[in-house]
């Protein structure tokens, strides 16, 4: 009996030795199982009782079951402690320093001319414009001979047009979709119409794809005053200031008078003879305009002793150069991506 005894406080010494060096709530596992698992000091203790004799077994069995309780009791409050030292050291390891500064972030901006684009149809609604959209695949009658283009004219010549072997075309210009337009919703209308179009162009100053705004307006009673008007509101909103407009004599087949528009040069407003950008004229040329040709409104469907109107043609990338203060064409076509990602200058 002694030595039982003696045997269990053994282990009870070696556990309170083995508690008072624990380090972490994992080492406190390997004790629990060293002593309390299946095939711990413990639980083999109590394996033993077999042997005993019938007195001894009730009073050892019991000397067992407290001391197994006494080491759950401990084992208990030592986790508690352990997992508290713990948790605050996790903590201070994975403190955020709300003093570091951000990491940059490079999300891209708006291409230029989607900046543009989106800038004048929004001032153009304004002035009651809705956006029309045409397809970059046309045919001859809208790109061409709805237009008053007559078979004769040097744009359809193979050497400015792309075609394709069934005779469809890519457009050369956003002036078919005012022909669709027509032909769909009749008159009154004011559509506005970006768009790609394409020439068999390139040097460093064209490209083969470019980029281009129509204007359509056709109602009753509508003079070239309104015309001017409407450009001269659109220009002054586009460069956030009224400009200097004057109008040129100029001739599209669509048009009758047809017209160009210069304003005066966003640069340097006529004031430096040696400008880079209007070189030195004090004028810049933006947009071809003119009251629709009757046989124009004709094939839109549209009865054209009753109704009249203008209409007008923008090149997006030189506005978007010109607004931007870009120098060189390129950068609005290569998908130079240091470049677009400075997006943020773009913004209006
Ligand atoms: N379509 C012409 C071009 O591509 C631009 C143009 C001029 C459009 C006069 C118009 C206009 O609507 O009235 O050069």
């Amino acid at each position: 009996m002694t030595s039982i005894r003696t045997e269990l406080e053994g282990i009870e010494l070696n556990f309170l030795e083995q508690i008072a060096s624990l380090a972490s709530s994992e080492e406190l596992q390997q004790v629990k199982v060293a002593f309390l698992g299946k095939k711990g000091a413990v639980t083999s203790f109590l394996k033993t009782l077999g042997s005993l004799s019938p007195e001894e077994r009730p009073v050892v069995g019991q000397a067992v079951n407290s001391l197994r309780d006494r080491m759950e009791e401990i084992l208990e409050g030592k986790k508690r402690e352990l997992e508290e030292k713990e948790s605050d050291v996790a903590e201070r390891t994975h403190r955020i320093d709300v003093t570091l500064p951000p990491r940059g972030r490079s999300t891209g901006g708006i291409h230029p001319v989607a900046q543009l684009t989106q800038d004048v149809v929004e001032i153009l609604a304004g002035l009651g414009f809705s956006v029309a959209l045409g397809p970059e695949i046309e045919d001859d009658f809208h790109n061409f001979e709805a237009l008053n283009i007559p078979a004769s004219h040097p744009a359809r010549d193979m050497a400015d047009t792309f075609y394709f072997p069934d005779g469809k075309l890519l457009r050369t210009h956003t002036s078919p979709v005012q022909i669709r337009a027509m032909l769909r919703h009749g008159a009154p209308i004011r559509i506005v119409c970006p768009g790609k179009v394409y020439r068999r162009d390139s040097d460093p100053t064209h490209s083969p794809m470019f980029n281009q705004l129509e204007g359509l307006l056709v109602e009753k009673d509508i003079s070239v005053a309104d015309m001017k008007g409407c450009l001269e509101a659109l220009m002054a909103a586009i460069f956030s200031r009224p400009l200097k407009a004057r109008y040129r004599a100029s001739y599209f087949p669509f048009t009758e008078p047809s017209l160009e528009l210069d304003i005066e040069c966003v640069e340097c407003s006529g004031k430096n003879p040696s400008c880079r950008i209007c070189k030195g004229t004090g004028w810049l040329e933006v947009a071809g305009l003119g009251m629709v040709h009757p046989n124009v409104i004709r094939y839109g469907g549209i009865d054209p002793s009753v109704y009249n109107g203008f209409a007008w043609g923008i090149g997006l990338d030189r506005i978007a150069m010109l607004k931007y203060g870009l120098t060189d064409l390129r950068v609005l076509f290569e998908g130079n991506v240091p470049y677009l990602l400075s997006g943020r200058r773009f913004s209006c």
